[in-house]
C-alpha cells in the first residue's frame, strides 16, 4: 500500500505530480480560455455581486486559504478575509446573505471548521466546501463544493492535499475573475496554459530529493528554525515551518520575510537554520536584501530558488532549485522541496513520520 515507498508520506509528496492533474481535470480548458467548476455553477451570477468573501479553515488548510486569499483578491477582485474557524466561530463575527464562505478541510470532519459552517450558515451566508473526502461532513452540510480528488492522505501530515486545495482555490479565483469579468479569455488562455504544465514541474523539483536529503544531515541537530518568504512564499514560509515542526519535532517559525527584522532577528546566529522563499518574482530583489540581514548574522541559509539562479547561490550556504514559472503558481513548486526537507530529517531523527505524536489525521474535538 506504499507503493514502495518507506512512508506514506513520502509516497504523497511524490504523488503530487499525479494528484494535481486529478485536481484540474475537467475543470479546466486552456484553449477556450474557460474554467468550469460543475460543483458552484448554480451560484455563478452570485458570485458577479458579492462583497466579500470569509475562508475559514484551521491548520495547513488555513494556509491553503492564505495563497487563496492573494489569488482571488490579484485575479477577481473581491475582498477576502481568512480566519482560523477556531477562532472566528467565537467572536461574534459580521456575516451577512451577502457573503460566501469557503471552508476549506482535507478530512471534512474538523469540529472548529464544522462550527464556523454552522455559524455563518445560521447568518445566512453561502458556503462553499473544498474538501478531500468525498461525502463527508463538510461536503454535506455545505451549499456547494468543490473536492480536491487528491486521493486518500494516509499521512497525518497534509502534503498532496494542500497542493490539492492549493490547485482548487487559483482555479475558483480564476472562475470568479471570469464570472466577474476582471480576466480576458486570452489571459485565462495564457494562465491556464502555465497552469497546465505544473505537473509536470512538480516532477522536475521532486528531482532535488537526493540534494535535500543531504541538506537535511546538515541541518538535522538544529533546535530552531526559521521560514521566510513574501507575496505567496509567506503561506508557503508558514506551510514549511508547520510541517518540521510537526513531524521532526523542532521549533520552527514561518515569518513574512520583512518581519524578520521586527523581532525574530533577535535569534539569528551560526546555529540557526533560514529558510528562505527566494524564487525569481516580483518580491525577488527584497527577499535579496532579507538574506543578506542573516547572512551577516552567520546564519545557515537554505535558499529555494528559480532554476538557473546565480545571486542568491553565491550568497548562501545551500540552494534547492525549482522550475521558473509564473508567480501565481509558485506555492504549488516551492511547498514541494520544504515537504521533502521536513520529511527526510525526520527521518534521520527517527521520529515516526506517518504518525508524529499527539496528532490526529482529523481533529473532531474542538
Ligand atoms: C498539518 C495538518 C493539520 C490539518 C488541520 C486541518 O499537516 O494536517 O494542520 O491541516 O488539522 O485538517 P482538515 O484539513 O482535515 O480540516
Amino acid at each position: 500500500e506504499k507503493g514502495g515507498y518507506e512512508h506514506f508520506m513520502l509516497k504523497e509528496i511524490f504523488e503530487q505530480p499525479r494528484s494535481i492533474r486529478d485536481c484540474m481535470r475537467g475543470r479546466m480548458y486552456p484553449e477556450l480560455g474557460k474554467v468550469q467548476l460543475g460543483g458552484i455553477k448554480e451560484f455563478a451570477n452570485k458570485l458577479k455581486n458579492i462583497d466579500r468573501i470569509i475562508i475559514v479553515a484551521c491548520g495547513t488548510s488555513w494556509h491553503a486559504g492564505l495563497v487563496g486569499e492573494y489569488l482571488i483578491e490579484d485575479y477577481a477582485r473581491i475582498p477576502v478575509e481568512v480566519e482560523y474557524a477556531s477562532e472566528f466561530r467565537y467572536r461574534n463575527p459580521i456575516i451577512t446573505e451577502k457573503d460566501v464562505v469557503i471552508a476549506i478541510s482535507q478530512s471534512g470532519e474538523t469540529a472548529d471548521t464544522m462550527a464556523a459552517i454552522e455559524m455563518a450558515k445560521d447568518k445566512g451566508a453561502t458556503i462553499f466546501g473544498i474538501c478531500n473526502v468525498a461525502g463527508a461532513s463538510i461536503p454535506r452540510i455545505s451549499d456547494a463544493g468543490v473536492y480536491t480528488h487528491a486521493g486518500p492522505e494516509i499521512g497525518v501530515a497534509s502534503t498532496k492535499a494542500f497542493t490539492a486545495q492549493v490547485t482548487v482555490l487559483t482555479l475558483i479565483a480564476f472562475y470568479m475573475a471570469q464570472q466577474r469579468g476582471t480576466l480576458g479569455t486570452a489571459e485565462l488562455t495564457e494562465l491556464l496554459t502555465a497552469l497546465d504544465e505544473i505537473p509536470d514541474k512538480v516532477s522536475l523539483a521532486l528531482e532535488s530529493n537526493e540534494l535535500i536529503k543531504y541538506i537535511a544531515t546538515e541541518i538535522k541537530d538544529a533546535t530552531n528554525c526559521l521560514f521566510l518568504g513574501r507575496g505567496c512564499g509567506f503561506p508557503v514560509a508558514l506551510e514549511g515551518a508547520l510541517k518540521l515542526k510537526e513531524i521532526s519535532y523542532i521549533h520552527a517559525e514561518g515569518y513574512p520575510a520583512a518581519e524578520m527584522k521586527h523581532g525574530p532577528i533577535a535569534l539569528i546566529d551560526e546555529q540557526m537554520p533560514v529558510i528562505f522563499i527566494a524564487t525569481k518574482n516580483s518580491s525577488y530583489e527584497k527577499v535579496i536584501s532579507n538574506i543578506q540581514e542573516v547572512k551577516a548574522r552567520k546564519g545557515i541559509v537554505i535558499a529555494i530558488v528559480t532554476k538557473g539562479d546565480r545571486k542568491v547561490k553565491d550568497m548562501v550556504d545551500y540552494v534547492i532549485e525549482i522550475p521558473d514559472a509564473n508567480e501565481t503558481f509558485l506555492p504549488l513548486l516551492a511547498t514541494i522541496p520544504l515537504q521533502l526537507l521536513s520529511y527526510h530529517i525526520a527521518v534521520m531523527r527517527g521520529c515516526n513520520v506517518d504518525q508524529p505524536r499527539n496528532l490526529a489525521k482529523s481533529v473532531t474535538v474542538e
